[in-house]
């Protein structure tokens, strides 16, 4: 076991927990966007970074583990400023205004959602080729979640993957195949870990449209195939 300091509350874990446990143990809330229960952490977005020693770097909660004898600050002026940069540069690039936990962080670290006023936009084409979801890049923060859960964290479909460089590296199937024609086996556990409107049930996408019931039933089942005569039973 080891026993460590966290907003100045003493607290003893298991060896190999991360900061990010630890915290949460004792009732400490640090914000995450690429962090989910159910996905592997890769640590992408920095959003969850807090004090350790005061060290030169700040140190990402998900996967850096606990050390005995640290003194951890979770919300600092230094933290804080640091969040607020991410949120802004994040809010600068991508379309956030169907990603509630984000903007309630945006109240939160008073980030200025106006500070990158000409930083260049991460535009995408929505993407509506199946019945079941859609996908808006646009929302998306790249947060790998979807990628994962589609992956070894859960399916084993592979259907997702990482396309581009930089900052145009996007999430896309292979080869850019639509949905139906890639092993997507339409699952839902991405749309499921999604933190932003990126991907969104049809119904729900038909909805925000303005279709009428009919409307999304058209949009989201296909015609039973009547089987030949012959075959009717
Ligand atoms: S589509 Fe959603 S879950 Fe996938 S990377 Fe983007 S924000 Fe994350
Ligand atoms: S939540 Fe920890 S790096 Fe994203």
């Amino acid at each position: 076991m080891l026993t460590l300091t966290i907003d100045e509350q003493e607290v003893t874990v298991p060896e190999g927990k991360t900061l990010l446990d630890a915290a949460r143990g004792i009732g400490v809330d640090i914000p995450i966007i690429c962090y989910h229960d159910a996905t592997t952490s890769n640590g992408l977005c920095r959003i969850c970074v807090v004090d350790v020693n005061k060290s030169r770097l700040l140190q990402p909660a998900c996967i850096t583990a606990c050390q005995n004898g640290s003194t951890v600050e979770t919300h600092n002026e230094r933290v804080r400023h640091s969040r607020r940069t991410i949120l802004e540069m994040l809010n600068s690039a991508v379309d956030l205004h169907q990603a509630p936990a984000l903007q309630d962080m945006m109240k939160d670290y008073e980030a200025d959602a106006a500070r990158f006023p000409d930083a260049k936009r991460r535009e995408q084409p929505l993407y509506d080729d199946n019945p079941f979801y859609i996908r808006d890049y646009s929302q998306c923060v790249l947060c790998w979640r979807c990628v994962q859960v589609c992956a070894e964290d859960a399916q084993y479909t592979f259907a997702l993957t990482l396309g581009g460089r930089g900052f145009d590296t996007h999430v896309t199937t292979m080869f850019d195949i639509p949905m139906p024609e890639s092993p997507c086996v339409f699952c839902g556990q991405c749309v499921g870990v999604c933190p932003t409107g990126a991907l969104k049930p049809k119904i729900e996408f038909g909805l925000e449209q303005g279709h009428s019931l009919e409307e999304i039933r058209q949009m989201t089942r296909r015609p039973r195939r009547r089987k030949p005569d012959s075959e009717e039973g």
